[in-house]
């Protein structure tokens, strides 16, 4: 088969792989820029094969596939530094689960639940905002679905207010097709730079958060982490812990809007975290993980995938899989029997930030609709513009009516 371009201009990363699925089958050839040649799996069977059979160097079981990155990143991608940076992402075997636990009990579930009464009153008070907006129209990411899950990592990791902004600014143009290789490259850099003094800054004033709780960690006779491990924890969390819930908070606003039935629902059961998985499901913000490398020749689906093609995982095509959710896969649909989704991936990578993104993302969705019970787009659908990348998708604004 003859690979196909990837990405497509003007098409959505969500639209270009369920349209390559239908049209070419759930294992396709591809070819990056910088003709980099990669395969696209996108049904639920061959992303979770490849997923189930993630991390060669953990020792238990035989297995296939590994993050370790190899080198085959097109030159001139915007997203190269995340693909390339010293990251849990881009690890596998005993230097990921070393610097995994660190970081897991930040996340423990007991952990995030403590943090709920904070969460909802960041939620409470942008909405406090918002209800005095004097305008017909607002826009809801750069009023709500953006500032909170900025607001919600910063504050746990120490980021002052004042200073939040660059880290927006810079994840979003890492994160964008459009972004120009060296708008990327001074990004990453400002990104970096800044980290890098911010942790310095941290040392002489320690606080209550958890940049303060590494560098203890890192000051400890035991597991030491490098000044590089650190800086490259808070670059991967601060990115990784925001974009993704920005973009499904509205990408599930747009669900519920353009379906009232859907709407009417989840208000009348209170079914919010039923709301946040069928998202994650079908309207999911992270549509591919990064790539993943065969380590010999692989048979997915009766194709051959050669050893060390770059593979990307396409989680957003799993969950929209007619095979396994059936023919209205794609439809949104709360009322559908909760079904495992990998939403979060799955093996040794699976999100770290779930237990958080899941809460947060209950409590911004249920305290919207309660506050304004008569909100509504203020646009059709498909003029909604949205922000895409080989990884993240959601919409670049999102103009609603709160009132009457
Ligand atoms: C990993 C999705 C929110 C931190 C992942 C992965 C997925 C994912 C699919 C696996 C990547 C892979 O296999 O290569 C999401 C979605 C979110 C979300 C859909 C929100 C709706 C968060 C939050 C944090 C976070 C709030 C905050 C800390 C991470 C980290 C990893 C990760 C650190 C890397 C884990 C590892 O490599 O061991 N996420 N995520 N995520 N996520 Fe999330």
């Amino acid at each position: 088969m003859e690979p196909r371009q990837m990405p497509v201009p003007g098409e959505r990363t969500s639209e270009t792989i369920r349209r390559f699925r239908d049209e070419g089958g759930s294992v396709i050839p591809v070819e990056l820029p910088g003709k980099v040649g990669a395969w696209v799996v996108s049904s639920y069977e061959t992303v979770d094969q490849v997923l189930a059979n993630d991390g060669i160097l953990y020792s238990k079981n035989p297995r296939n596939f590994t993050a370790l990155h190899d080198g085959t990143v097109p030159p001139d991608w915007p997203i190269r530094q995340l693909i390339e940076g010293d990251h849990l992402l881009t690890k596998d075997g005993a230097d990921h689960r070393r610097l995994r636990s660190l970081i897991n009990r930040a996340f423990t579930p007991a952990r995030v639940q403590s943090l709920a009464p904070r969460i909802q009153q960041m939620t409470d008070e942008l909405l406090d905002e918002l209800a005095d907006e004097k305008a017909d129209v607002v826009d809801l990411v750069w009023h709500f679905s953006e500032p909170l899950p900025v607001a919600v990592i910063c504050e746990l990791f120490g980021v002052p207010e004042g200073e939040r902004y660059l880290i927006r600014a810079c994840t979003n143009t890492l994160l964008s097709h459009t972004t120009t290789p060296e708008e990327a490259i001074k990004a990453g850099g400002e990104l970096t730079g800044y980290l890098a003094a911010f942790i310095e800054r941290k040392r002489g004033e320690p606080g209550d958060d958890l940049t303060t709780d590494l560098i203890r960690a890192q000051e400890d006779d035991g597991d030491r982490l490098s000044d590089n491990e650190m800086l490259w924890i808070l670059w991967l969390v601060l990115i990784a812990g925001h974009e993704t819930t920005v973009h499904l908070i509205a990408n599930t606003i747009v669900a519920l809007c353009t379906d009232p039935g859907q709407l009417a629902a989840a208000r009348k059961d209170d079914s919010w975290a039923q709301v946040v998985e069928e998202a994650l499901r079908s309207r999911n913000s992270v549509i591919n993980v990064l790539f993943r490398y065969p380590i010999q020749d692989v048979n997915v689906a009766g194709t051959t995938i050669p050893a060390g093609d770059p593979i990307i995982v396409s989680i957003g095509g799993a969950g929209t899989d007619r095979a396994r959710f059936g023919d209205a896969a794609g439809r949104f649909d709360i009322a559908r029997e909760p079904e495992a989704h990998l939403g979060f991936g799955r093996g040794p990578h699976f999100c770290l930030g779930a237990p958080l993104a899941r809460l947060e993302s209950r409590i911004a969705l249920s305290s919207l609709f309660a506050r304004f019970p008569e909100l509504r787009l203020a646009v059709r659908e498909d003029e909604i513009v949205y922000s895409t990348s080989l990884i993240t998708e959601g919409p670049v604004e999102l103009p609603v009516a709160l009132g009457p």
